[in-house]
């Protein structure tokens, strides 16, 4: 099935997403339009490219930061000692009719290119993500992710190592 990414609007069909986590459906159900219209949250979903308005997957952008003390050793001792400028990835979630298709891959490489474009008008950092389990911790250590020494189900992967996978 071909798919497009794009924002998540009032005319998408929210309410019959299930990836099979009752968190992350319920936030899509209720919570996901709300923090679009708040700005806290972007939310992208991927539909049928054939005009279907069905979502098949989801996952969510937001501005953070991360303090240097939770990053690696050797990476932080070439940083400034403040918080830094990171994107949070914060849910990533396929409809259970979808998964093990390769569409989750294809959301988490949308969402590092949309990152890689927005750094080149504000500093990113590094791009993090808490996984729900460390499953879901396998699936963004597949993808380069590296866990934060003081949570391993919070991972990172810096903006530099991004820019070389997406050239
Ligand atoms: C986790 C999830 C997003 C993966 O999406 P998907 O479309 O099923 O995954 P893909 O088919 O794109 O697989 C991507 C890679 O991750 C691996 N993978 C997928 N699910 C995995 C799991 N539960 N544990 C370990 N690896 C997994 C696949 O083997 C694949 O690797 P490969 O290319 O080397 O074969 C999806 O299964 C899902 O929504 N699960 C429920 C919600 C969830 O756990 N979300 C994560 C929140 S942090």
């Amino acid at each position: 099935m071909d798919v497009v990414i794009e924002v998540l609007t009032k005319n998408h069909c929210r309410e019959i997403f299930d990836c099979g986590d009752s968190n992350l459906n319920k936030y899509l159900h209720r919570y996901a339009m709300q923090d679009i219209n708040r700005r806290i949250n972007k939310v992208f979903v991927a539909v049928d490219s054939a005009g279907s308005k069905t979502i098949c997957a989801y996952y969510g952008l937001c501005a953070g930061t991360v303090d240097v003390v939770d990053l690696p050793i050797l990476i932080r001792q070439k940083l400034p000692k403040y918080p830094l400028p990171v994107v949070l990835l914060s849910r990533l979630a396929v409809d259970q009719k979808h998964q093990g298709k390769g569409l989750g891959a294809v959301m988490l490489a949308d969402a590092l290119c949309r990152v890689t474009r927005a750094s080149e008008v504000i500093a990113v950092y590094a791009v993090i993500v808490d996984a729900t389990d460390s499953q879901a911790a396998g699936v963004y250590k597949q993808f380069g992710f590296l866990p934060l020494p003081s949570n391993p189900l919070k991972l990172f992967i810096p903006l530099d190592t991004i820019r070389k996978l997406v050239e």
